[in-house]
C-alpha cells in the first residue's frame, strides 16, 4: 500500500529556492521506487515572507508546519534585511517556528566524509573518523530568556539585556536526548557548560549528573565551553556525542561542522515530544551566491534523507540518499565549497542531476 506524507517546503531566502528544488527531486525519485507518495506543499519563512505579508513567520506557514507530516527547511536571511530590528528580521522566523512547533532538540552530525578529509582546513589524521554528535537545546537558553531587550536605564545610556535561563525539566528532557542519542551510537556523552561562571550552568551541570544513573551504559564526562571548542580542533576524535545549551550548541556546531571540510555538507534535525520534526542544512542562505547554481545541494539532500530517517521513519529510503551522496562524491563530483584538484566542478543542478542517475541506476 502506499504511503503518503504530507511535506512543508520552507524553501526561504538565498539558496534556498536551489537547493531544496534538489531535494525535492530526489525526493520524488526515492518515491517512485519504494511506492511512497509526499505531497509537498510550499509555505513563506524569513525574508521572502517579509517581503509578501510584512511578517517573518506568517501565522498560515506555522499553521501548515504543525499539520504537516514533517518540514524541509533550506535557509533564511540576507543582506537586504539586516536592518531590521531583531524581531523582524528573518532569523526571527526560524526561532518563531522552533518554538512554534515545540523543537527542543537539535541533532546535529558532523561527521567526516572520507572522499572529503583533504577539504578539511586541520590535517588528515586529526580529522579522519571523526564522527561527532551535537545535541543542541534549541528552544530554551539565552535565546528566549526573559527579560530581554534594549532599555534606557538612565537618560542617555542603553542597556543591552538577555538572560540564559534553563528549567530543571528543560535540561531533563534535552538530556535524555543526548543519552539515548549517546547510547545508539559510541555511547559516550560530553555535557558542555560554563558551570564554572553561570549558576544556569551549574544547575545544567547537576540535573544532567543525576540522570547519568539511568544510563549506566553511556560514559558521561562533562566540559567547560571553552575548553570544548579547543578539544574540539585539538583532539576531535575524543567525542562520540555532545549535549549542551542553545548558544553553546550554536557555536559548537558551527565548529564541529567546519571539521568537516564544509558547512555545505551537513543536515539536521530539529525534534519535539510529538509532532512534526524540522529538517534543515546547517549552513545558511549564502546570499553572495544565490541564483548562480553554484550551490552544494548536498547539505539539503541530507537534510531530506534526516527527514526520512528520524522524521517518518523510513530508514530504507534515507539509506538510499546518503549512498547516493557517497557516490556522487566517489565519482568526483564537487561543488566549489568542497572542490580539490582533480575532482569535477559542477554546480547545484548537475550535482542533482549526478544524485538521480545514481539513485535511478541503483533500484
Ligand atoms: C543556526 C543559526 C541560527 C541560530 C540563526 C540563523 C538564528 O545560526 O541555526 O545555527 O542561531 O540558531
Ligand atoms: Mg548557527
Amino acid at each position: 500500500m502506499t504511503k503518503h506524507y504530507r511535506i512543508t517546503l520552507l524553501p526561504g531566502d538565498g539558496i534556498g529556492s536551489e537547493i531544496i528544488a534538489i531535494a525535492v527531486d530526489v525526493l520524488k525519485t526515492i518515491a517512485k521506487q519504494l511506492d511512497i507518495e509526499f505531497i509537498f506543499q510550499e509555505a513563506l519563512i524569513g525574508g521572502s515572507a517579509i517581503d509578501a505579508t510584512g511578517e517573518p513567520l506568517p501565522a498560515e506557514t506555522l499553521e501548515q508546519c504543525r499539520h504537516s507530516d514533517a518540514v524541509l527547511l533550506a535557509a533564511i536571511g540576507g543582506y537586504k534585511w539586516d536592518d531590521l530590528p531583531n524581531a523582524m528580521r528573518p532569523e526571527a522566523g526560524l526561532l518563531g517556528i522552533r518554538a512554534g512547533m515545540g523543537l527542543f532538540a537539535n541533532l546535529r552530525p558532523a561527521t567526516i566524509l572520507p572522499q572529503l578529509v583533504d577539504a578539511s582546513s586541520l590535517k588528515r589524521e586529526i580529522v579522519e573518523g571523526v564522527d561527532i554528535m551535537v545535541v543542541r537545546e534549541l528552544t530554551g537558553g539565552v535565546y528566549f530568556g526573559k527579560p530581554k531587550g534594549i532599555f534606557e536605564t538612565e537618560p542617555g545610556e542603553k542597556r543591552g539585556v538577555n538572560t540564559m535561563a534553563y528549567t530543571e525539566s528543560e535540561v531533563e528532557r534535552i538530556g535524555r536526548v543526548g543519552f539515548e542519542t549517546a547510547r545508539k551510537r559510541g555511547g559516550k556523552l560530553c555535557s558542555v557548560d560554563k558551570s564554572n561562571v553561570l549558576d544556569v550552568s551549574q544547575l545544567w551541570r547537576d540535573r544532567i549528573i543525576k540522570l547519568a544513573p539511568e544510563y549506566p551504559d553511556v560514559e558521561l564526562s562533562h566540559l567547560y565551553v571553552d575548553n570544548a571548542a579547543m578539544q574540539l580542533l585539538r583532539w576531535p576524535k575524543q567525542f562520540d556525542t555532545i549535549v549542551t545549551g542553545n548558544l553553546f550548541g550554536d557555536i559548537l556546531s558551527d565548529a564541529a561542522a567546519m571539521l568537516t571540510g564544509s558547512i555545505g555538507m551537513l543536515p539536521s534535525a530539529c525534534l519535539g515530544t510529538s509532532g512534526p520534526g524540522l529538517f534543515e542544512p546547517v549552513h545558511g542562505s549564502a546570499p553572495d551566491i544565490a541564483g548562480q547554481d553554484k550551490a552544494n545541494p548536498l547539505a539539503q539532500v541530507l537534510s531530506a534523507a534526516m527527514m526520512l530517517r528520524y522524521g517518518l521513519d523510513e530508514p530504507a529510503a534515507a539509506d538510499r540518499i546518503e549512498q547516493a551522496v557517497q557516490q556522487v562524491l566517489d565519482a568526483g563530483y564537487r561543488t566549489g565549497d568542497i572542490m580539490s584538484e582533480g575532482m569535477k566542478l559542477v554546480g547545484c543542478r548537475e550535482m542533482g542531476d549526478a544524485l538521480i542517475e545514481r539513485l535511478e541506476s541503483s533500484k
